[in-house]
């Protein structure tokens, strides 16, 4: 048996003053260490490439990796033009990179011109009409869909016409609220066709955030579709958006695809609804792709931040709970998401390549749609649960499609490992050959028995089942804001560690930076993450809010991108991503800002102030633990007030934001100067309330509250 890991280090992110640095006011943040980052056995542990994924991998060996990705880095330019005739351009770029993190600006190819949904369909569908493009299973593993290159560009082109004939136009943004389904893809292509933006929202966001959403860009149209089914629940997503209308006065009409046709989602309200399928068939099968510069924005994507308020900033600011609609462009992020696909999931013709996530998030564009698309791969979309019908649905799914590369969240993999190893041997997985993860630190336990590595010469002792040992894992580590991976192993290249991402991706140079600026050169070194140079993947601003992206993410450190995550570099060089430093909490991988859920408690009458923090959690990885004061003039019960709050977040936010646990509290922990002191809410919500695990709380305004938060914590457990 191996030694149980220890316990890596979660920090605390306070900024704490600011003060000016080349005439730019900057903050500075300290580091609150709770547990240190410790190096266990695992963390020492190298294991080799097996020879089965080696032998047809586009890049072979470690060597050849790091010599490639010395070029991105010295010569940037070079490397991202060569790697840019991959590109069907309508007009060649002669620039390749401009600006500068220091700027607020960065561009990629700016005199270029393209259209996304030709390098994505066309260009396939000219050479190979009939090869694959998406292979759709719903929640029934029955209903099965194989769309080839002709008809996923025929659907898209029938789309873009029925978008244009509502008068959508190059520059207009079009909200898709949609489930894991081809016509998402044709909407997402369609968009990009006439040069329209799409803006997604996850489908498992409520009402309010979808209205929220769609008007922050200030959509003309919404598609979505009457339901979905998961695990066998319908989920009414088209009543959904009838409680969104009324509020979203931007809209002028809703799309709405029949995915079930069950009748159960009908109301129209005010013949804003038009039934997709019947206007798609009206159309033609082709449509004129709209010529787009490189720089021309692609998609908004909304994602949970940090609210990057410096402090005495007023609340009018820009800075609030609101989530960033962060801007991603057009050649850079296809490029990027495109040569990321082919290189870390080692993409070859005839794979059939699986990425479980939802389309509606960063890692559903650009590892479901845009980066495979791009390579004319063959790309799998998954309408359903991995533990329905049973919990060897996802294994199942390999053996029949003959999935090659897959990639899934560790929080997906926990859920499985409680029904053991039966479900997975049940199933022939032998065509599998790289296995992925994403959104969140795969602990070592899951890492092992995901994949393992036979080691050379010696018996592999460890529990592996997935891969049995001939799959190469990819933990990659990236962001919304990054388009694509910025720290994963290489299949073929990339000696692994259990649990650490490893290495950067080509362009991408990470430094580990102290509180106060200081670049940590050396090994063996913990700090937080930025990357020092821009790549032709990364967001260009927040939609409509330019000073809150250089705040949030250049300001920081200035000249660097500021990725919110803390980080060990080990001896080796690689790199292990210790946990968000900032007020975000990651829920099963879905990223949730504290402010956002605090904004919707405080919606509730009843409550008066209220403070989250992130717990652990066996199977999300973290939890949300939520502090509440309640307003003296309430009237509920304890226990009736604590699912109203639930039902509350639920209504604003979504059923994923839902606290797990809610304590009433008469007050929180506060320094005299009135800031929250979140540290001691973290610990006391984990259990850790002895004296000296909560350290001085002389500088609080009123100490004694502390020891009511134990108690209390200690009577619900
Ligand atoms: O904290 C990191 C965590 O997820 C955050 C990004 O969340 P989001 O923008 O929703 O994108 C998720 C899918 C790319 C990061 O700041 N994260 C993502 N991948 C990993 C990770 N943490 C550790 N290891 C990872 N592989």
């Amino acid at each position: 048996m191996l030694p149980i890991a220890r316990r890596t280090t979660i920090r605390a992110f306070t900024p704490i003053k600011s003060r000016v640095v080349n005439s730019q006011p900057r903050r500075c943040f300290s580091i609150v260490p709770r547990v240190r980052f410790e190096e266990a056995d695992h963390h020492r542990e190298l294991f080799q490439v097996p020879e089965s994924v080696k032998k047809g991998a586009h890049i072979k060996s470690l060597d050849e990796y790091k010599k490639m990705w010395r070029e991105s880095i010295d010569h940037p330019d070079q490397f991202w033009s060569r790697e840019a005739k991959n590109v069907t351009w309508m007009k060649p770029f002669t620039k390749v990179s401009g600006g500068s993190f220091q700027e607020g600006k960065v561009t990629w190819f700016e005199d270029g011109e393209l259209n996304v949904s030709v390098n994505c369909l066309d260009r396939h569908m000219e050479k190979n009409p009939d090869s694959i493009a998406i292979i759709w299973e719903g929640d029934d593993p029955s209903q099965v869909e194989r769309i080839t290159y002709k008809k996923a560009y025929e659907e898209t082109c029938r789309l873009a016409n029925v978008l244009k004939s509502l008068g959508v136009k190059k520059g207009d943004s079009v909200c898709l609220y949609m489930p894991n389904c081809p016509h998402a893809a044709y909407a997402m292509l369609a968009c990009a066709r006439i040069g329209a933006i799409h803006s997604f929202v996850f489908a498992g966001f409520s009402s309010e955030s979808l209205a929220d959403r769609a008007n922050d860009s200030s959509a003309k149209i919404i598609i979505t579709a009457d339901e979905y089914i998961r695990g066998g629940k319908s989920i009414l997503l088209r009543t959904i958006v009838d409680q969104a209308l009324p509020n979203t006065p931007t809209v002028e009409k809703v799309l709405v695809l029949n995915r079930t046709a069950s009748g159960k989602a009908a109301t129209d309200k005010g013949g804003k609804h038009l039934d997709l399928e019947s206007e798609m068939k009206k159309q033609k099968p082709e449509c004129p792709p709209e010529r787009m510069k490189s720089e021309d924005p692609l998609f908004y994507l909304y994602t949970s931040g940090s609210t990057g308020k410096p402090k005495g900033t007023p609340p009018s600011s820009i800075y609030n709970a609101h989530p960033p609609g962060l801007v991603h462009t057009s050649a850079g992020y296809l490029l990027y998401a495109g040569l990321s696909h082919k290189y870390v999931f080692d993409y070859h013709p005839g794979d059939v390549y699986a990425c479980v996530a939802d389309v509606g998030w960063i890692t559903g564009h650009s590892y479901i749609v845009y980066g495979p698309l791009f390579n004319g791969a063959t790309t799998f979309m998954f309408e359903g649960l991995p533990t329905m019908p049973n919990a060897g649905r996802y294994w199942d799914m390999v053996q029949r499609h003959g999935i090659t590369q897959f990639y899934t969240a560790p929080t997906a993999l926990r859920s499985l490992m409680k029904f053991g190893d039966d479900p997975v041997k049940g199933h022939d997985r032998s065509s599998l050959r790289v296995l992925g993860t994403v959104g969140e630190p795969i602990n070592p336990e899951t890492w092992r028995w995901y994949v393992s590595y036979v080691r050379k010469g010696d018996v592999c002792r460890y529990h592996q089942i997935v891969g049995e040992g001939q799959c190469s894992i990819v933990d990659t580590y990236w962001q919304t804001e990054t388009g694509g991976h910025l720290l994963t192993p290489l299949p073929g290249a990339t000696p692994q560690k259990a649990g650490s991402a490893t290495l950067p991706f080509f362009g991408v140079n990470p430094q580990v930076v102290q509180s106060d600026g200081k670049v940590l050169e050396e090994n063996r070194v913990e700090g937080m993450l930025v990357v020092s140079q821009s790549w032709p993947g990364i967001a260009r601003t927040i939609y409509n809010n330019q000073s809150r992206y250089e705040e949030t993410y250049l300001k920081p450190f200035p000249g660097k991108y500021f990725t919110g995550d803390g980080v060990y570099r080990d001896e080796e060089g690689y790199y292990w991503i210790t946990g968000r430093v900032d007020d975000v909490i990651n829920v099963s991988g879905h990223r949730i800002g504290t402010a956002e859920i605090e904004s919707a408690l405080g919606s509730h009458e009843a409550v008066a102030e209220s403070a989250c923090v992130g717990i652990p959690h066996e199977i999300k990885g973290s939890a949300i633990f939520a502090y509440v004061i309640l307003k003296n003039t309430h009237a509920s019960s304890a226990k009736d007030i604590v699912k109203e709050l639930k039902a509350q977040v639920r209504k604003n936010i979504g059923p994923f934001a839902v606290p797990e646990v809610i304590v009433v509290t008469p007050g929180l922990p506060k320094t005299r100067s009135g800031k929250i002191m979140r540290r001691l809410l973290r610990k006391i919500a984990a259990g850790e309330s002895t004296s000296q695990q909560l350290g001085d709380i002389s500088t609080l305004a009123e100490p004694e509250i502390v020891q009511q938060l134990v108690d209390k914590k200690q009577n619900r457990a």
